[in-house]
C-alpha cells in the first residue's frame, strides 16, 4: 500500500483528483467507483474545476456509486442520488446512461436491485479505479464491522455509529434510514486500483486500525491491506 500524507484537506483533494484525471486521460472509458459523504466533496469540486478549466473530458467514463440509502426517493435531499447530482454530475459531462447508483427508493425490490447492480459492474468489465472513504468505525462503503471480506452488493443494516454520523444530513433522527444497499468488500477488492481517502482527527483511530492493525472483519477497511494497488491519501490529522 502506498500511503501519501498531505498537509491539509485541500491538498488531499487535489492529489486525489489529479490521480483520477490522469487515469481518465490514460484510459477515457475508465470505470470509476465513487463514494459520497464529506471526504470526497473536495475531490468532486476539483474534478468539476478540471472539467471546466482544463477540458477534462468525462464523456466516456462509467461510474458506479458504492452505496445508497434504502427508503429514500432518488430526489430526496439526503439521498446519494441527490448528493452526486449536486456535487458532480450536474457540472460535468458523464452521460446519464453511464451513471450507476443503487436504487433504494421506496417500493424497490432491493434484493433484486443488489444482484442486478453487482451484475452490472461485472458486465461493465469491473471497476478500474475505486475511491473509498472510511467510517469512524472502520467501515468502507456501508460494509460495517463484521462484514465478510467476500461480501457482494447487498442490503445491509447501518451501524448505530453510522446513523449517528449521518444525523447532520437529515432533518430529524427518525428520518435517518436504517438500511442501505452497498457494494460488498469482495466487490471492492476486485477493483483494479483503490484510492482510500481520510481527512481529520476523527478518522485517525480508524485509519491506524485499518492500515496498521491486524487484518480483521472487525475493521472492514483492513481488507485493503490484501489488495495490491491501494493508494491511501491522508491529511496530517487523519495520519496522526
Ligand atoms: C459513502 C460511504 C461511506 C463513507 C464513510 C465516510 O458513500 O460509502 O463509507 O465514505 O462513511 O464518510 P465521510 O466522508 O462523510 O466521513
Amino acid at each position: 500500500m502506498q500511503v501519501l500524507v498531505t498537509p491539509d484537506y485541500l491538498t488531499l483533494s487535489r492529489q486525489a483528483a489529479d490521480i483520477v484525471a490522469e487515469a481518465v486521460r490514460l484510459q477515457p472509458p475508465l470505470i470509476l467507483g465513487l463514494p459520497t459523504g464529506n471526504t470526497p466533496l473536495g475531490i468532486y469540486r476539483e474534478l468539476v474545476r478540471k472539467h471546466s478549466e482544463e477540458n477534462l473530458d468525462l464523456s466516456r467514463v462509467q461510474t458506479f456509486n458504492l452505496d445508497e440509502y434504502i427508503g429514500l426517493a432518488s430526489g430526496h435531499p439526503s439521498s446519494y442520488h441527490t448528493y452526486m447530482r449536486l456535487h458532480l454530475f450536474e457540472h460535468v459531462n458523464v452521460p446519464v446512461e453511464r451513471i450507476h447508483i443503487p436504487d433504494g427508493a421506496p417500493g424497490t425490490d432491493t434484493e433484486l436491485e443488489s444482484t442486478c447492480y453487482e451484475q452490472a459492474i461485472h458486465q461493465a468489465g469491473g471497476i478500474d479505479l475505486l475511491i473509498v472513504g472510511i467510517g469512524s468505525n472502520g467501515h468502507i462503503a456501508f460494509n460495517e464491522p463484521g462484514s465478510s471480506f467476500t461480501s457482494r452488493t447487498r442490503v445491509v443494516d447501518l451501524a448505530i455509529e453510522t446513523r449517528e454520523n449521518a444525523r447532520r444530513y437529515f432533518a430529524s433522527e427518525k428520518e435517518i434510514p436504517h438500511q442501505a444497499i452497498t457494494v460488498g468488500i469482495g466487490t471492492i477488492l476486485e477493483a483494479r486500483r483503490i484510492l482510500l481517502l481520510a481527512s481529520g482527527s476523527a478518522k485517525a483511530k480508524a485509519v491506524a486500525r485499518a492500515l496498521g492493525g491486524p487484518v480483521s472483519e472487525d475493521v472492514p477497511a483492513s481488507a485493503l491491506q490484501h489488495h495490491p494497488q491501494v493508494t491511501a491519501i491522508l491529511d496530517e490529522a487523519a495520519a496522526r
